[in-house]
């Protein structure tokens, strides 16, 4: 068990196969995705924190919440009798969140697996914006979702759907199975681990939620030059779209996956129309 402790995820971790790194993020890539997500994961998670019906006085806890722009939002949704709290692996994203810290709003590091810093039925809202398929494993983390929240709080996801891969992820994959890339498999074929409607009903039975709301919605997304797509791909995985490359392959991997990619650009840019997850529950 003491050896288990020692990296930092407990006994979680001996479940956690093919789990992202979290040592891939950059300066570059955190300032990246704080511009990139301004138009797209922000947007979403706006309309989450809409759904979730959040008023004035509550406290929130955006948990996986990057750099903090839709924390900052739901501060001002709370307002000064309410108080957000964003909490984040990546010590580069908490130190850009940090700028945005205000008297109800604050950050820290910390992981969705371990939440021991906060207290029992301490917050009335948990969200997860673009946040639950970057999760190994689901039913700990909603486990400390239930613990965190009072009877009657609610939990409120956006994510990937199961079986939807963006077609840039697609040609990725293609050309990462090919030579000379191949000789570097990543552990798992995904980089992530979306569930589906069904699977999202049942680990909120299990962990003590009932499901308010579980919705497969269409989701169209534009990158506006192949470029565009790599870049997006890359600040949103925090390094690990192709963090499994060494350096050189890592940079013809780019070049190669950007001719590709060339093919599906239109006078409107790489559409992409996909379906994504959204799902809210409050805890029993
Ligand atoms: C695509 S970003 C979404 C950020 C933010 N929620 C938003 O709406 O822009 C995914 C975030 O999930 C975080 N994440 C990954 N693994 C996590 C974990 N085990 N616990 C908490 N957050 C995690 C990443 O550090 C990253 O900031």
């Amino acid at each position: 068990m003491g050896s288990v402790r020692e990296n930092g995820l407990g006994a979680a971790n001996l479940r956690l196969v093919g789990a992202p790194s979290l040592s891939l993020d950059s300066d570059e890539l955190a300032r990246d995705y704080e511009r990139i997500s301004a138009t797209r994961q922000f947007q979403s998670g706006q309309r989450l924190a809409a759904e979730l019906g959040i008023v004035p006085g509550e406290r929130v806890l955006d948990l996986g919440c990057g750099t903090g722009l839709l924390a900052e939002h739901i501060s001002d949704l709370v307002g000064p009798q309410g108080s957000v709290v964003g909490i984040d692996p990546l010590p580069l994203r908490i130190e850009l969140a940090r700028s945005k810290q205000r008297p109800n709003l604050s950050f820290e590091v910390g992981d969705a697996f371990h939440l021991d810093m906060l207290q029992d039925s301490s917050f009335d809202v948990v969200i997860m914006n673009a946040v639950f398929h970057w999760l190994p494993e689901k039913t700990r983390p909603l486990l400390e979702c239930a613990r965190v929240l009072h009877p009657g709080g609610r939990v409120g996801i956006g994510t990937m759907l199961k079986g939807h891969r963006t077609r840039v992820h697609q040609i990725a994959s293609k050309v990462l199975s090919e030579p000379p890339f191949d000789r570097f498999p990543r552990p798992r074929a995904q980089l992530t681990f979306p569930v589906d409607a069904e699977e999202m009903r049942a680990f909120f039975e299990m962990t003590g939620f009932s499901a308010l709301l579980i919705e497969v919605r269409e989701s169209t997304r534009m990158w506006p030059s192949p470029e565009a797509a790599i870049s997006f791909s890359e600040a949103s995985s925090f390094g690990n779209f192709l963090g499994h490359l060494p350096p050189e392959l890592k940079a013809r991997a780019r070049v190669t996956i950007r001719q590709r990619l060339q093919n599906l650009m239109t006078a409107d840019g790489i559409i992409h129309h996909g379906r994504r997850l959204v799902a809210i529950a409050a805890r029993r």
